[in-house]
């Protein structure tokens, strides 16, 4: 039941304050001190040991284990290598039984990923999976798991499930460094508070709506976008290209805000729309630089910004604000207007946004 939403995508869009808070719920300690991932318990041993994770997924998925690479090299120091699954599974991959392997499926059925576990487990590697549907057929072959607990998905477009998946992995990543020792007791608990700010901070940027909206209709007729990130944004780059093309059929790319200059910036020219996650963090100053680039060529800059940015206010076309907060959770804030912009483009151009042209909810075929 889409309730007072006009498609389901909206709905789980706005869900997610709800949705991430459902994820965590009963995995952080009430002082928020600890966290505690009771499906994974078996193979906290293997996890901490890894001499390496391998990320396999498809999609959103595949973007949200992007994130988790980020986040399990800088909090957890484990090397990471996030694979699509489907290139996995027929490559003929290198698995040591020291490996951990963490597949990451909203359904839980995505054909290629479920194939690219069964053949890790055959190698011995352990198998940790990250699902959205319980009792679906990729956590029935895992030796353990996480769930998201996002509740049903109905939109084709992944959200709440994209948001779900990041919070999993968000949490995996401070536990397994707290492990490790590889993070001090301190900022430990200072990860974990900044992680249960996340549900009122999307609050926040969901009472932006309409602003974003308005955005939305002045790009609505654009032929090609670009989004740009770095660090740990870039992923959500990709993700709000994805969201955009899927949806609304209009051509877009993520890159790495650096490898602009190493061809895509020919592409930029007036008609250009070019969306920058540019929060507060290690990579501000040039990710700046970035943007004063594509202006320098017309291009016209929509960024996401910290609350307050007075110095990216000057140079951007618009700036969409989010709460201030900690770089390890910057993906969970600045993915949320890139889907609401993607949503309303689509809206806008007469697109069927919860059942788009040609794609499925779930890939069962490989
Ligand atoms: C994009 C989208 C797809 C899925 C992909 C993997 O919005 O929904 O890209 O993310 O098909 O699906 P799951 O996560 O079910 O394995």
């Amino acid at each position: 039941d889409k309730g007072e939403y006009e498609h389901f995508m909206l709905k789980e869009i706005h869900e997610q304050p709800s949705s991430i808070g459902d994820t965590f719920r009963g995995r952080i300690s009430i002082d928020k001190t600890k966290i505690f991932l009771g499906g994974i318990i078996d193979v906290m041993p293997k996890l901490t040991q890894a001499k390496r994770i391998i990320i396999v997924a498809c999609g959103t998925s595949w973007h949200a284990a992007m994130v988790g690479e980020y986040l399990f090299e800088e909090y957890a120091r484990i090397p990471v290598e996030v694979e699509y699954a489907s290139e996995f599974r027929y490559r003929n991959p290198v698995i040591n039984a020291d490996d951990v392997l963490i597949a990451i499926s909203q359904s839980g059925e995505t054909a290629d990923t479920l194939a690219a576990i069964k053949m890790a487990k055959k190698q011995g590697a352990t198998i940790v999976g990250i699902c959205n549907v319980v009792g679906s057929s990729i956590p029935r072959e895992t030796h353990a798991g996480v769930y998201t607990h996002a509740g049903p998905e109905i939109g084709v477009a992944s959200t709440k499930a994209f948001t779900s998946q990041v919070t999993v992995l968000t949490m995996m990543a401070f536990m397994l460094g707290r492990k490790r020792g590889s993070l001090y007791d301190e900022l430990y608990k200072q990860l974990i508070q900044e992680l249960t700010l996340v549900p009122e901070k999307i609050k926040h940027i969901l009472r932006s709506e309409q602003y974003i909206k308005d955005i939305a209709e002045t790009y609505k007729d654009a032929s090609n976008s670009l989004y740009l990130g770095r660090g740990v944004l870039f992923p959500v780059a990709l993700e709000g290209a994805l969201k955009l093309k899927e949806i609304s059929y209009i051509h877009a790319e993520g890159y790495p805000a650096a490898e602009m200059k190493h061809g895509p910036i020919a592409l930029i020219d007036e008609n250009m729309p070019v969306f920058v996650l540019a929060t507060k963090d290690k990579s501000y100053e040039k990710i700046v630089s970035n943007i004063q680039e594509v202006k320098a060529r017309n291009g016209k800059v929509i960024a996401v910004v910290t609350e307050g940015d007075q110095t990216i206010k000057k140079l951007a076309d618009h700036v969409i604000e989010v709460p201030d907060c900690h770089e390890s959770v910057a993906p969970l804030l600045t993915v949320i207007p890139l889907q609401i912009v993607s949503y309303y483009i689509a809206v806008m151009r007469g697109c069927n946004v919860d059942q788009p042209r040609n794609l499925a909810k779930s890939v069962t075929v490989e």
